[in-house]
């Protein structure tokens, strides 16, 4: 979708390789003229953050893995030389752990934006779709990741990971020994995930490619939630969201670095700078903050094969979301009921995340309980029961109309529609 204006340049050299390849025309539809609406709040900064953290992730990434050695009689060691020998090692690899975190934190309020505003309708539903994959891909990269250091939670937390597959009935333990290589997690285990962990970050590149491919397709949703209905819904996305996308980058990198130079081990795991022992299990074995919820529904119920369904089906059901919302109207803003059940989702996946985190025993079991419980019905239950029952408020008739307080449309010259831009 572009403004409909062709690409323009003095400049004879861009003007012959366009005409070629027109690249230059591709980059001004896409990140200059693009029409977006003109009421996106910051919620939808969070989309451009996430791809600034998948460029960092992949940049420090490939620095890092020119000094590390993926074997288990050397990769503590060669993780520990990273940190006090090479120069300028630490940083690398702190900003690669932390930007992890930070890439999660990005990723997550952005699906719960979409949820709030409808972004997954129709027509963004494959759209949708290709951000669950990327959600999918993300946790398989930062599980394989987190096992390179080859600490104790390294070790044990792929042993216990990748048995959950010796659940699956007949099948299972022969699947657990072709995923390790052997009969343990070993030297071909972590090799494996060395290769996959270095390859799969350019398969999220290439579906990011995609979704962002999709998006252009119908244009961003708003927090309105109704289509944009001529030129006066929109402004160009240069300079209006590249300046607003600056100052979020500009606030992201300013928490990150707080982290990264103050508190640059407070999302890990101690136990982690112990070199992998499997002779020696941790008390307590815990995944990385992002896993925890999922770690709470697996453990949520006492049977380990219905606990890896459910853990599956808590992601899968995402990937059928467009379906099972029943409403007309995408945004929260105009669904007076679902609104609050919106926060209550949010408040169970946040009590399974600190659930994840405790021994599944008394409050926390029970906690798990609940919230498991209260994510399906939300999604099987509540979604198409509402769709029909919830009468909604009435929608605005253009995006332009809220914004502008109708009538002042041509007049206000702090967001030029997108004519006179
Ligand atoms: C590497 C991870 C991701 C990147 C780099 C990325 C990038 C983007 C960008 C740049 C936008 C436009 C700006 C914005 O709306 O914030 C966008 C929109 C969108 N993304 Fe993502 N995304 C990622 C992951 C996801 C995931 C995991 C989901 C959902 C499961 C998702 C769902 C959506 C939806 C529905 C929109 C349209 C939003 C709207 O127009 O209201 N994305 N994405």
């Amino acid at each position: 979708m572009s403004s409909g204006q062709p690409f323009q340049t003095n400049n004879a050299i861009i003007k012959w390789i366009d005409h070629r390849l027109p690249i230059f025309s591709l980059t001004n539809d896409t990140l200059v003229d693009y029409p977006a609406p003109r009421n996106l709040n910051y919620w939808w900064n969070f989309g451009s953050l996430a791809g600034l953290a998948l460029v960092v992730m992949i940049v420090t990434g490939i620095v890092l893995a020119m000094q590390y050695t993926p074997h288990v009689d050397y990769a503590f060691d060669s993780v520990e030389r990273i940190m006090r020998d090479v120069n300028g090692g630490w940083l690398i690899r702190y900003i690669h752990m932390n930007m992890a975190s930070f890439f999660f934190i990005a990723v997550i309020i952005h699906i719960f934006r979409g949820l709030y505003y409808g972004s997954y309708k129709a027509p963004r539903e494959i759209l949708w779709i290709l951000g669950v994959v990327i959600f999918l891909l993300m946790m398989a990269t930062a599980f394989m990741g987190y096992v390179l250091p080859w600490g104790q939670m390294s070790f044990w937390g792929a042993t216990v990971i990748t048995n959950l597959f010796s659940a699956i009935p007949l099948v299972g333990e022969s699947i657990v020994t072709w995923l390790w290589g052997g009969f343990s997690v070993n030297n071909p285990t972590l090799n494996r995930f060395f290769a996959l962990h270095y390859l799969l970050p350019f398969v999220i590149v290439g579906v990011v490619i995609l979704h962002i491919w999709a998006l252009h397709r119908f244009g961003s949703n708003n927090p309105l939630g109704i289509d944009a209905k001529g030129p006066q819904d929109k402004i160009p996305f240069h300079p209006y969201y590249t300046v607003k996308d600056a100052f979020g980058v500009g606030v992201f990198l300013l928490i990150f670095s707080v982290f990264l130079f103050f508190a640059p081990n407070f999302l890990g795991h101690p136990d982690n700078y112990i070199p992998a022992n499997p002779l020696s299990t941790p008390a307590h074995i815990v995944p990385e903050w992002y896993f925890l919820p999922f770690y709470a529904i697996l453990r949520s119920v006492p049977d380990k094969l219905l606990g890896v369904v459910l853990m599956f089906a808590s992601i899968g059901i995402l990937f059928i979301l467009p379906w099972l919302d029943r409403s007309p109207v995408r945004s929260c803003k105009f669904r007076p009921v679902y609104k609050w059940f919106f926060w209550v989702l949010l408040i169970a996946c946040v009590a399974l995340g600190w659930a994840g985190q405790e021994a599944p025993e008394g409050a926390p079991l029970y906690i798990s309980r609940v919230a498991t419980a209260y994510y399906f019905f939300h999604f099987l239950v509540l979604l198409p029961l509402l769709g029909v029952i919830e009468r909604p408020k009435p929608l605005p008739a253009s995006i332009a109309e809220p914004v502008l307080g109708g009538g002042e449309v041509w007049s206000n010259a702090a967001a030029k529609p997108m004519e006179k831009a």
